[in-house]
């Protein structure tokens, strides 16, 4: 694998040595990129012995090779250790004044940041903004660690351990092109279904998790169609940027069961993350229902929708896997497990993916936690951490039935 480490200004750097030693040690073609400023602390001949490859800072070097953007193109991997301050803020602002910052633009591959600071620059809100936008484009962030730093302050801030960072590196190398060749079909947001022109009814759902159910699986080289319904803006931009996702727009539970019967029937695997509203008003005003009309009380009457996953199983290709989300807010984890089990068997999908909801929990947050079962009923794995992990754990599991 092509792995490109960079190294910005901070005194972490040397911890990174060891990250190149390890990631030559596991036979990756290792390309070192520092910024100007991380050479003050750990210099060219040290990146270039241990890398076996040559190291510049600049796009002005070896121009006939359009090394500014070649490297990132070829990347299957870029990891940023130590992060500094400054060049998360420059990656948040996408700014390319460096061969380490074309070569992130340039790249559709994972990219990692382990930042490193101190607690103050860590905890500013510019630093915790920059940290939010990354993390919104799919950036992995591992650490920092709380601990010792430089100068005798204690507190969090202090990079991860570089044997720690390998690791992280490792798994998502491991399954790095894993989804190669396979059709995906995702399914992200709440519907929203028309009373009258200006008002409906929606859900909670932001989106976030389906959409990194698509990005995790085309970083993972699947060809993916993101079927979103209502979806935050910044939760559906970087999956709208990746080359390998096509994002189809659907509004109400109607319109998403059509866009998914058009897409389905090409797709390998289908996972419906989408929030689909059970109901719809039976007769949807065209004019915007005033209260003089309505005098003090407004009666609504809803018919159920179309169940799409019903339909989905009835008419599935051979070949092909079917997964389920289903947010439940039973709190005890046995009755929850026993309400997954009932959904998994009426449904009739290859996999569940069940996770507990609440007032603050699940929707719109940035964390989540998902069990998996199988069509066997089985627990087949869980997952809980930010979105994109979590989404990460679900191809997994995807595999593991689809691969026994
Ligand atoms: C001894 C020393 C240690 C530093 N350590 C850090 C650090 O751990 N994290 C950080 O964000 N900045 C640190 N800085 C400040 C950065 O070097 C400075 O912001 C620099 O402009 C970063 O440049 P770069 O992001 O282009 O590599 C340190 C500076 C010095 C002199």
């Amino acid at each position: 694998m092509y792995v490109i480490v960079g190294v910005t200004g901070g005194i972490a750097a040397y911890k990174s040595v060891q990250l190149v030693r390890l990631l030559v040690l596991d036979s990756h073609e290792v390309h070192v990129v520092p910024t100007e400023d991380a050479l003050r602390f750990v210099g060219i001949p040290t990146w270039e012995a241990l890398s076996r490859n040559p190291v510049t800072t600049s796009v002005h070097d070896d121009v006939a090779k359009v090394r500014h953007v070649a490297l990132g193109q070829a990347a299957d991997l870029i990891v940023v250790a130590p992060a500094t301050a400054n060049f998360l803020a420059k990656m948040a602002a996408g700014l390319a004044d460096d061969l380490l910052g074309t070569s992130l633009l340039a790249t559709t591959a994972p990219v990692v940041v382990a930042p490193a600071m101190h607690t103050e620059m860590w905890r500013h809100p510019a630093t915790a903004h920059n940290i939010e936008v990354l993390r919104g484009r799919g950036v992995h962030v591992v650490g920092p660690e709380d601990g010792p730093l430089t100068g005798g302050d204690v507190g969090p801030g202090r990079m991860t351990e570089p044997e720690r960072i390998h690791a992280f590196v490792a798994g998502l190398l491991g399954r790095a092109r894993d989804l190669a060749g396979v059709r995906v079909v995702v399914t992200a947001g709440g519907t929203r279904e028309p009373i009258d022109p200006v008002r409906y009814i929606g859900n909670r759902s932001s989106g976030r998790q389906g959409a990194a159910v698509a990005l995790a699986a085309a970083d993972r080289g699947a060809t993916v169609t993101l079927i979103a319904a209502h979806v935050e803006t910044d939760a559906v931009l970087p999956a709208s940027a990746h080359p390998g996702i096509d994002v189809v727009r659907a509004e109400t539970a109607e319109q998403l069961a059509k866009a998914v019967a058009a897409h389905a029937v090409e797709a390998d695997v289908v996972v419906m993350a989408a929030a689909v509203a059970d109901y719809r008003v039976a007769e949807a005003s065209d004019r915007k229902l005033t209260k003089e009309e309505t005098g003090g009380q407004l009666t609504l009457s809803l018919v159920a929708t179309t169940d799409i996953l019903a339909g989905l199983v009835a008419a599935r290709p051979d070949g092909q896997t079917i997964v389920g989300f289903a947010a439940e807010t039973e709190t005890d984890a046995a009755k929850l497990r026993e309400r997954a089990r009932r959904k998994r068997r009426r449904k009739g999908v290859d996999l569940l993916a069940v996770n507990e909801v609440g007032w603050e929990k699940g929707f719109e947050s940035a964390d989540n936690e998902l069990m998996f079962l199988g069509s066997a009923d089985e627990v087949i794995g869980s997952a809980s951490g930010t979105k994109r992990e979590v989404a990460d754990a679900l191809w997994d599991a995807v595999r593991s039935i689809r691969l026994p």
